[in-house]
């Protein structure tokens, strides 16, 4: 047999890749994919799962990919689960799902292997994943089919003699990529426990005194397309709004949330670039989609965002919804200005040659050109339900 293995270069799945090896006398392939995460050089995690003894290392680069095709469409959504969490561990699963199934295809894989337990998330992610794309895949997930602890891994690593640092502890539970970052357990796991800056890795403290910056995002059919004037691709843009909201500690978010598992659980997430330009897609949305539009699609962009939380990228509804969210993008065209300080992104300036905004309409000086004497009737007619019955009440008492 041979195991895909969704491999990230860290202890736990470098440990997997023996132990699978072992168990199940099976080939390990490891597949690490990289969606921007930054940190460790994917040609050393290639290097590394050759190493501890996987028979092919495969790297993907999927940064653009990841960009495009996910943070994307989580944009065009305003996805924030629980009005908070900008997906960033969610969006990952379904596309590293995709690449495990092109590696299996590629080397004859049958089972598919990752690294999560079964308090998560994240196991939901892969599996339904999976079961969408290749329900022929069988899936194994050490961590929770076979009781593996982080302890377990150490000592298993060290009496193997596994080339991987063991000793550095590192009590967090850490995923990133680019969308952002997301730390539990430790010192965490209480919750009256305030997180401490040494938490936090894609910002700086909101507190240190630092110059304003301003930035003018450029959006087409709901898409960044510019910073500043500047083209540039989706992952170039959120890269560069990452550094340039995260030095001003844009996007830093503590919350406790409803894992699909039923727990609750407290996260710190940090996602400065998502943050920044789900403001500004939001406001750009205020001034571009019409009324009832965007009141139903608040609802759309909340569903949206529970069903890929729970693991539903791949299902039809999903599918469905996207077709509404990307109808109503025809119009999110323009530009947003922001100033990025203290923690915060603030819109500061809007403008679109699909504005709905009209001036004559709105504004209260001289060049008015709404007739108030309209709404005279309108605001009886309107009223009138709640009039009748409020005097059928009246009569009860
Ligand atoms: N709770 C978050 C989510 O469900 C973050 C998961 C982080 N994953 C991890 N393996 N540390 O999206
Ligand atoms: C895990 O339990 O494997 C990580 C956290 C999650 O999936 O939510």
């Amino acid at each position: 047999d041979r195991v895909v293995l969704a491999y990230s270069g860290g202890l736990d799945t470098s440990v997997a890749i023996p132990y699978l090896a072992e168990k199940m006398d099976a080939e390990v392939i490891a597949v690490a994919v990289d969606l921007g995460q930054g940190g460790e050089n994917m040609e050393t995690i290639q290097k590394r799962a050759i190493d501890c003894g996987a028979a092919e290392s495969v790297v993907v680069d999927a940064k653009e990919e990841f960009a495009a095709d996910f943070c994307v469409p989580a944009l065009l959504a305003n996805a924030l689960y629980m009005d908070r969490y900008p997906l960033v561990s969610s969006l990952s699963r379904p596309l590293i799902v995709k690449h495990l199934v092109t590696a299996a295809r590629q080397f004859g894989g049958t089972v598919v292997s990752h690294g999560c337990t079964g308090k998560g998330n994240d196991q939901v992610r892969f599996e339904a994943g999976l079961a969408a794309l290749a329900p022929d895949l069988q899936v194994i997930a050490p961590a929770r089919d076979f009781a593996w602890t982080r302890d377990k891994a150490i000592e298993y690593a060290e009496a193997k003699g596994l080339p991987i640092e063991t000793s550095k502890k590192n009590p967090f539970s850490i995923d990133q990529n680019l969308w952002g970052r997301a730390v539990e357990t430790g010192f965490l796991e209480d919750i009256w426990n305030g997180p401490t800056e040494e938490v936090y890795a894609y910002t700086s403290d909101p507190a240190r005194p630092r110059d304003p910056d301003e930035v003018v995002i450029s959006f087409a059919r709901g898409v960044p397309v510019a910073l500043d004037g500047r083209p540039l691709t989706p992952y170039a843009v959120i890269d560069e709004l990452n550094r340039r909201a995260g030095a001003h500690g844009v996007g830093r978010i503590d919350m406790v949330e409803d894992r699909l598992v039923g727990i609750k659980s407290r996260e710190v997430y940090e996602a400065p670039g998502a943050i920044a330009l789900i403001t500004a897609h939001m406001e750009l949305e205020s001034v571009t989609v019409e009324r009832d539009l965007a009141r139903f699609k608040r609802g759309v962009d909340q569903r949206w965002s529970e069903l890929v939380y729970d693991g539903l990228w791949f299902s039809p509804l999903k599918d469905a919804l996207d077709a509404l969210i990307a109808d109503a993008q025809k119009h999110v065209n323009g530009e947003i200005r922001m100033t990025l300080h203290g923690g915060r992104a603030t819109v500061t300036g809007r403008r679109s040659d699909d504005s709905l905004y009209d001036f004559s309409l709105a504004t209260y000086d001289t060049g008015d050109a709404f007739d108030q004497s309209l709404a005279k009737g309108f605001v009886q007619l309107f009223s009138l339900p709640a009039k009748i019955a409020a005097a059928r009440d009246t009569r009860k008492d």
